[in-house]
């Protein structure tokens, strides 16, 4: 399926549809907390990741850096809008501080983020609202 890339309230919530999509493929036997991402890329293509976890508890790898990370793999660094599902929550749970980092590094500071644990209970926020005072994208201007 292909998706728009001016992303409307419907693409982010087909994009939000493959993210709980995802998170049913989470390796997350230890905290059976599972999360699912979903990356809409300039193409319109959809990247998905799930959390990946460890019995050495601090190799966990997010849904989201998951996400960008096979994309970053397959040659996709242009990415529109993310949204993550964490459909074993009772709120949303918006991502941890190393993805916004790693997020902050490949999304516009405008880019729509929406999370939550189902479809009627997202949030809607952007990349800089989750990470404000990000450097990066003036240190690249400069460059
Ligand atoms: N987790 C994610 O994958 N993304 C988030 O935004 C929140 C946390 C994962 C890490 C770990 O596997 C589990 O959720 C519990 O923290």
């Amino acid at each position: 399926m292909v998706l728009s890339t001016s992303p409307s309230e419907k693409t982010l919530a087909e994009l939000y549809a493959r993210a709980l999509e995802a998170a049913s493929r989470a390796y997350a036997p230890y905290s059976r907390f599972r999360v699912g991402a979903a990356l809409l890329l300039e193409d319109g293509t959809v990247q998905t990741g799930v959390n990946v976890e460890n019995r050495s508890y601090g190799l966990t790898n997010c849904a989201e850096r998951s996400a960008i990370y096979a994309a970053v793999s397959a040659a996709n660094r242009s990415f529109v809008a993310l949204a993550v599902s964490t459909p074993d929550a009772d709120y949303p749970v918006s991502p941890c501080g190393a993805c916004r980092q790693v997020i902050s590094e490949f999304m516009k500071a405008d880019a729509p983020v929406v999370f939550g644990p189902d479809a009627s209970r997202l949030v809607h926020t952007t990349v800089s609202a989750l990470y404000p005072y990000d450097a990066l994208h003036e240190l690249a201007n400069s460059r």
